[in-house]
């Protein structure tokens, strides 16, 4: 590749390696939920095999979705901001290829331990000790270069995106340390060393804020740069970004309570859970607002700009999902929810809709920035959208209906007390669902293979040269 004055001054390479991941790994992360959610719904899939299992390709599924792709997504993404924004190369180029294969190591061990049955049964953490020590290296290394670069920056003040990257690299290196506590009995086995209701609150201290800081901050980093950035207008309110930010960073660690409601856990603990989860409403919905007024007076974009439509559409499911969620946190409504289809639909509409759109729209911006071309296919990108779309309207409807169903039948009785249906009454009524969630799923992840068609036709045709406006302009 002719090396170009943008190329001398950033590192352009190792964020392409990121963003070529990212799309490869979302591809496998969401067909492997295609997959166990076909088990659901017809268990001869399970074939038998332990291997294939539901049970052990769920968490494989997790790890791919949120670590693999979200990793990547969110490394990538953040390399290229912090350069782009602080008008410096990164810090340390060898630590950036050392975080590339590090992070991939990390999902090569997965891949080969969690279907060989080796987990520590701690959801979002189940990698056995080894790993997490590797996680926790690789994670520090990708914050101190971050934390270099900005050190290095010519520009006066910290761009908010990265305010956001360094607040998820701060709470998720001390939230993984902490929850990963343990005593190694074997290369692939340990003890945590909290023991009955403390592991639990401390695992969903971990569980909450690997949503709040990782899949909602780290995210939130991509939608301050990229919004602004893909709709060519600067963000609507800096001042109500700052007060995201830090309304975020103090709310989100209250709140891993509430997924222990009505448990052994003191109950204030659940009230007081209870009580921040409502108010992050506030925070959450300023940050959307924000993110779509960005767009005021220039709506007309999203009629042509179906890169726009992403970004915008993620913020449409970021709101609902943080609406949602404070909604399911009161006690009298996770009473219901818990337990139930209604927390899975909550979970992908967040997980679809807001960091899957959030992710593609990003994917897509930096491939015309990266390889110099415009998309191979434009009409291509609009049809990944409608199908992620659609996809995602079948999914979280399908287990909305089924959650609540499940709930309701679960604690119905009759006038003497004896509860109207049995457990396996519950299951069978759920077949439609689990149908429509694998078909919806289907249709979101063929719009994931789309996109991977596209990018890969995209960088064959690109001519290998960043764009002049990006070797020219400032972020
Ligand atoms: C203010 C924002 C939010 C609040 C207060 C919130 C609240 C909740 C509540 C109450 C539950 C159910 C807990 C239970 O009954 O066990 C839950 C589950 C979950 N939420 Fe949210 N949510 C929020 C935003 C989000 C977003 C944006 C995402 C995705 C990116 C997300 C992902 C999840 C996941 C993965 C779970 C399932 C955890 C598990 O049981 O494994 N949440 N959330
Ligand atoms: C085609 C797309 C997808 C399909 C069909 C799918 C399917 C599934 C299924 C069947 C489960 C297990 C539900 C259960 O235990 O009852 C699950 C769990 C989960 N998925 Fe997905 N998934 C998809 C995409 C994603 C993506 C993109 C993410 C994150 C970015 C994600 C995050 C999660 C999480 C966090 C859980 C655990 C939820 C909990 O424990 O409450 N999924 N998924």
């Amino acid at each position: 590749m002719e090396t170009t004055a943008a190329e001398q001054k950033y590192n352009f390479e190792v964020v392409r390696w990121f963003t070529v991941a990212t799309v490869i790994y979302f591809v496998v992360g969401t067909f492997i939920g295609v997959y166990i959610a076909a088990e659901l719904a017809w268990p001869f899939l399970n074939f038998d095999n332990p291997y294939i299992t539901f049970g052990r390709l769920r968490p494989l599924h997790t790890n791919a979705v949120i670590f693999a792709f979200g990793g990547c997504v969110l490394l990538g993404t953040a390399y290229y901001s912090v350069q782009r924004t602080c008008g410096v190369r990164l810090w340390s180029d060898k630590l950036a290829w050392f975080t590339f294969w590090g992070w991939n190591l990390i999902i090569v061990l997965a891949v080969i331990t969690l279907p060989m049955g080796f987990t520590q049964a701690k959801e979002y953490a189940e990698l056995e000790w080894p790993i997490d020590i590797l996680i926790a290296v690789v994670w520090l290394a990708f914050t101190f270069n971050f934390v270099m670069t900005l050190a290095n920056r010519k520009t006066s003040h910290i761009y908010v995106s990265n305010w956001f990257y360094l607040g998820m690299m701060v709470m998720i290196t001390y939230l993984h340390v902490v929850n990963s506590l343990a005593i190694p009995v074997e290369l692939f086995r340990s003890y945590s060393i909290f023991s009955s209701v403390q592991d639990a609150m401390i695992q969903w201290w971990w569980g909450h804020n690997a949503v709040g800081f990782y899949l909602t901050a780290g995210f939130l980093g991509i939608m301050y740069y990229f919004v602004p950035k893909q709709a060519d207008r600067p963000i609507f309110s800096y001042r109500l970004s700052v007060l995201h930010f830090w309304a975020l960073m103090f709310g989100y660690v209250w709140l891993g309570s509430h997924h222990l409601q009505y448990t052994a856990l003191p109950d204030w603990t659940g009230s007081l859970g209870a009580a921040i989860s409502f108010a992050m409403i506030v925070p959450s919905w300023g940050g959307a607002v924000n993110g779509m007024m960005t767009l005021s007076g220039a709506w007309d974009k999203l009629r042509t700009d179906y890169v726009l439509r992403f970004l915008i559409m993620s913020l449409a499911f970021y709101a609902m999902s943080t609406f949602e969620g404070p909604v399911m946190s009161l006690k009298v409504v996770n009473a219901l929810s818990h337990y139930t289809d209604w927390t899975i639909g909550h979970v992908h509409s967040g997980a679809l809709g807001w960091v899957g759109l959030i992710g593609a729209g990003a994917v897509y911006h930096l491939l015309t920035r990266l390889w110099n071309a415009e998309i191979y296919s434009v009409k291509l990108v609009n049809l990944h959208f409608w199908l992620a779309t659609i996809g995602i309207a079948i999914y979280t409807i399908a287990m909305w209906i089924s959650g609540i169903m499940q709930g309701l039948m679960w604690r119905d009785y009759d006038e003497f007390g004896t509860l109207t249906y049995t457990f396996a009454e519950s299951v069978a009524a759920m077949h439609p669902y689990y149908v429509l969630r694998a078909a919806g799923g289907f249709i979101y992840s063929v719009g994931g293979l789309i996109m991977l068609y596209n990018v890969v036709m995209t960088i064959r045709q690109a001519s290998g040269e960043p764009r002049a406006s990006v070797a020219t302009a400032q972020a």
